[in-house]
C-alpha cells in the first residue's frame, strides 16, 4: 500500500443571489396559493430572482470570484473549471467557458455539466477525479442556475419551488502521510447515480433538438418527492460504508435544498439530529445545481462548518440523477 495519500481540499467557496427577493406573498398575487401552503409544504418563505443583467454566468462569476479569493488564490492559478448548470446563458458555447475569459483564468481548460439539480455533486466528482488523474493542479467547481427562466409562471405546483444564485469552490490536489488518513482534508468518497426511467418526472418540455425551444420546466412533485428521500438515503449509505464512517460521525450534512420536508425525513433516516442539516431552503428556495455549494458557503461563512469537519454533501434531481460526496473541511 502506498504511503501517500492523494486527496483534493477545498481551499476555498463563495457564493452570490440576485439583488431582487421574492416573498411567498408576491406570489400569492398572482397565482392560486398562499404564504401557509407554500411554510407548510416546503420550508420555503423567500426566494432571489434574478433581474436584468443577472444571469447564469453573471452569477457563477460573481461566486467564482469570491471562491478564488478565500481560497488566495489569483484566476491565473486555475487549471480546470467544470460548471454545473440546467439554465446556461446560450445553448453553447458553454457558460464555463463564458467564465473562464471574465474571469481571467487564462490557462484553464473549461466546460459545463448538466445534471439538473445534481449537477455540482456531479461537477465535484468529476473535477476531483481529473485532478487524480493529473489533468491539474487546481479546479474551480462551480453550480450556479437562473431557473426563473424556465419556469411556467402560471403553475403553482411548480413556480413557488425555486429560486436564481450560485455557488462555488475551489479544490486542489494535495498529498497527506497515509497514516493521517482519519484527519487529512479533502474529498474522501463521492458516489453517483443515474436513472433515466424516470426523465418524464421532472423535466423540461422543450430543447433546441425537439421543439426549438427552451422550454419550460414540468415536474410530477409527489413522486419526485417519494424518490428523493429514497433515493438520498441509499447514496448516503454508500458513500458511508466506502469512507469507513458511521452517519454519527458526520458533523454537517450539506444537503440540495428542495424541500425542508425531504431534510427532515433524511436527516431522520440516517438516525442524526435536524440541527445537524444545513438548512437555506427558507431563504434561496431550490436553486438546483447552486443549492449545494451556496448552502455550504453560508455555513462556512457563519462559522458553523469549521476546518476539520465533517461533512456530507448530497443531491437528487431530474435525470434522476443523484449522489453525495463525504469531505473533511
Ligand atoms: O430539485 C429536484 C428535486 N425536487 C424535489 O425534490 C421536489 C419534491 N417534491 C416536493 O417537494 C413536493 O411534492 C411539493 C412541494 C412539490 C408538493 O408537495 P406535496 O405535499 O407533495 O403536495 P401535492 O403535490 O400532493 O399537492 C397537494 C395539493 C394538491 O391539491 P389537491 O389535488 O389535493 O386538491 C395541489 O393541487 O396541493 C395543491 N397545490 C398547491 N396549493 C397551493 C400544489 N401546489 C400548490 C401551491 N399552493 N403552490
Amino acid at each position: 500500500m502506498s504511503d501517500v495519500l492523494r486527496r483534493t481540499v477545498v481551499l476555498g467557496s463563495g457564493s452570490a443571489l440576485p439583488k431582487r427577493v421574492v416573498t411567498n406573498a408576491e406570489l400569492a398575487a398572482q397565482v392560486d396559493t398562499s404564504d401557509e401552503w407554500i411554510v407548510e409544504r416546503t420550508g420555503i418563505r423567500q426566494r432571489h430572482i434574478a433581474g436584468e443583467g443577472e444571469t447564469t454566468a453573471s452569477l457563477a462569476i460573481d461566486a467564482a470570484r469570491k471562491a478564488i479569493e478565500t481560497a488566495g488564490l489569483t484566476p491565473a492559478d486555475i487549471d480546470v473549471i467544470v460548471l454545473a448548470t440546467a439554465t446556461p446563458d446560450q445553448t453553447f458555447p458553454s457558460t464555463a467557458s463564458k467564465v473562464q475569459h471574465e474571469l481571467g483564468c487564462k490557462s484553464a481548460f473549461a466546460f459545463d455539466v448538466a445534471a439538473v439539480c445534481s449537477g455540482f455533486l456531479y461537477a465535484l466528482g468529476t473535477a476531483d477525479a481529473l485532478l487524480h488523474r493529473g489533468m491539474g493542479k487546481r479546479a474551480l467547481v462551480i453550480g450556479a442556475e437562473t431557473f426563473s427562466r424556465i419556469l411556467d409562471w402560471e403553475d403553482r405546483t411548480t413556480c413557488v419551488l425555486f429560486g436564481d444564485g450560485a455557488g462555488a469552490m475551489v479544490i486542489e490536489m494535495r498529498e497527506f502521510p497515509a497514516a493521517e488518513a482519519a484527519t487529512a482534508p479533502g474529498v474522501i468518497a463521492t458516489k453517483l447515480h443515474t436513472d433515466g426511467e424516470h426523465n418524464c418526472l421532472l423535466y423540461v418540455d422543450g430543447g433546441p433538438s425537439t421543439t426549438q425551444t427552451v422550454g419550460k420546466l414540468r415536474m410530477k412533485g409527489r413522486e419526485v418527492f417519494r424518490h428523493a428521500v429514497v433515493n438520498l438515503a441509499s447514496v448516503l449509505g454508500e458513500v458511508l460504508e466506502e469512507a469507513g464512517y458511521a452517519a454519527e460521525d458526520i458533523d454537517w450534512v450539506v444537503p440540495h435544498q428542495a424541500n425542508a420536508r425531504i431534510l427532515d425525513a433524511t436527516a431522520k433516516k440516517l438516525g442524526l439530529p435536524a440541527e445537524r442539516m444545513v438548512k437555506t431552503v427558507e431563504l434561496h428556495a431550490n436553486t438546483s445545481a447552486a443549492s449545494v455549494p451556496l448552502a455550504y458557503d453560508v455555513a462556512v461563512r457563519d462559522g458553523r462548518i469549521k476546518p476539520g469537519d465533517l461533512v456530507m454533501l448530497e443531491a437528487m434531481g431530474g435525470g434522476f440523477t443523484w449522489g453525495a460526496s463525504l469531505l473533511r473541511a
